[in-house]
């Protein structure tokens, strides 16, 4: 059947479309986001029988007939990946992993697969042949016999090839790269992404099967393509990391499934990406015991609770304005820390630099960090070290009051078992602490000058 091509605008963040050009998109109200694409219109009846989906086998049920058996899931055998997805893949279910070039989402998801010995996995790569993929398998050193490797950018051969493999999980690499003939614009627009994403979207709910799809990311962190991409698939997940530190962070930021405050850490190593169980050990470099400028704090992260280093550098200003930067750390709510030091407690800190780095390329937003960014400050001011072996949480208010912080028992359950003798806390938290940690000294503080009393007193 001959296809008949139309100009259409379709808006570039929440996928609209309009048959004629304007200014501001009538659905989400963003201006300048209307672009022009070529779309061949593909009649009703017969879009409807090239994609199986039939929608007449459903119909409305009370919601005391619906089965509710527990979503079944694919253990992948990444205890990290696992815990992001919420507890393994479910079937049919469409994840898309977005991150910067670079980052190792190819690592990550081959490295999946190929751990899924028992399932018969197709990978499709629009980026890299299958020999290179061949040699990164190498690199991983894992056998698969199971594993089918596709290098196809068409999506209707993609899905011929599906079709004749009959994989249990399939995975796009990546949406930017995948084109389908239905739309005359060229791979990575706004119109194929939509069209090749719903395409894969109606084969893994009518065939059950799970597909992972990897999605590049803009410059200003956001995946590239229309929003609707995010919209529709199941769960969003995000690889982020420093390309400068081998650490990297695995986080939902949808998921359908699952909670979306999991994190899943991993260490990007010669021979793949390794699961770190024991986040903290990062976190915490070795050596800094006797070094002043460093304090420990017992964050929150997500759910999990990490021991994590602040550095901080104070030296006195060179120039007239005195600089101060931030790694990790929010440098609105530092220079505020800082207002507090100065105005509540009379430390001269105005004609300093100050620097302030979190240890491992993390980024802290837990409030609770401020007692020990406010520590390791002082600490590097007056050239005086915290004692190693001590940790510290509580946010810090503006007029120098250390107030209560979230999952207290958490935090300490954690200093604990990494061998920390003693811990400061808010005093608001340590009236209602359900337990008492048997190797540990909690010491409740109520003013951050009796936080840096204990801290900085001369034996
Ligand atoms: P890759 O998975 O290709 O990133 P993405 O798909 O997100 O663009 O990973 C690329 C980087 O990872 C590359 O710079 C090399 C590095 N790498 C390792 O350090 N160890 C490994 O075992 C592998 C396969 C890659
Ligand atoms: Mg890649």
């Amino acid at each position: 059947m001959a296809s008949k091509s139309k100009i259409q605008y379709v808006c570039t963040d929440c996928g609209a479309e309009s048959i004629k050009w304007v200014g501001k998109c009538p659905s989400c109200g963003a201006w300048g986001t209307m672009k022009e694409f070529v779309v061949s219109k593909i009649p009703r009846q017969q879009s409807s029988t090239s994609t199986p989906f039939s929608i007449s086998e459903n119909k409305p049920l009370k919601l005391s007939e619906i089965d509710v058996q527990q979503e079944p899931r694919i253990d992948t055998h990444n205890t990290e990946f696992n815990r992001v997805l919420g507890g393994g893949l479910v079937q049919g279910s469409m994840v898309l992993i977005g991150g910067e070039p670079g980052i190792g989402k190819s690592t990550l998801v081959l490295q999946v697969v190929l751990a899924l010995k028992d399932k018969r996995t197709l990978y499709v790569s629009g980026e890299e042949s299958a020999r290179q993929l061949k040699l990164r398998a190498e690199r991983l050193n894992i056998q698969n016999e199971n594993c089918f490797i596709l290098s196809e950018t068409s999506i209707e051969n993609i899905f011929d090839h599906i079709q004749s493999v009959q994989p249990e999980l399939v995975i796009i690499d990546s949406i930017q790269t995948i084109y389908t003939d239905k739309a005359e614009s060229s791979p990575g627009s706004i119109t194929q992404i939509r069209e090749c994403s719903s395409s894969i979207l109606r084969y893994a709910k009518q065939s059950n099967v799970p597909v992972l799809v990897i999605g590049h990311i803009t410059k200003d962190g956001n995946i590239a393509g229309p929003k609707i991409l995010e919209h529709i698939v199941d769960t969003v997940l995000q690889f982020e990391g420093d390309q400068h530190y081998s650490y990297r962070i695995l986080r939902a930021t949808k998921n359908r499934f699952g909670s979306t405050s999991e994190l899943g850490i991993f260490e990007m190593r010669q021979d793949g990406l390794r699961e770190v169980t024991n986040p903290s050990e990062m976190l915490l470099s070795e050596e800094h015991e006797g070094l002043s400028g460093v304090a420990i704090t017992a964050a929150i992260e997500g759910i999990r609770p990490f021991l994590i280093e602040i550095q901080s550098l104070v030296s006195s200003a060179v120039y007239g304005t005195p600089q101060r930067s931030a790694t990790g750390f929010d440098t609105r709510r530092l220079n505020m820390l800082l207002a507090v030091l100065e105005k509540r407690m009379g430390f001269k800190l105005s004609q300093k630099d100050v620097f302030i780095n979190v240890a491992g390329g993390m980024k802290i937003n837990d409030p609770a960090s401020d007692l020990a960014t406010m520590a390791a400050v002082l600490s590097s001011n007056f050239d005086m070290p915290i004692e190693g072996r001590v940790a510290m949480t509580g946010e810090v208010g503006l007029s120098g009051e250390i107030r209560p912080v979230g999952r207290i028992e958490q935090r300490i359950a954690e200093a604990e078992k990494l061998g920390f003798h003693t811990m400061l806390i808010p005093k608001g938290n340590s009236k209602s602490l359900s337990f008492q940690p048997k190797h540990m000294r909690i010491i409740p503080v109520n003013k951050v000058e009796d936080a840096f009393r204990i801290l900085f007193k001369k034996d």
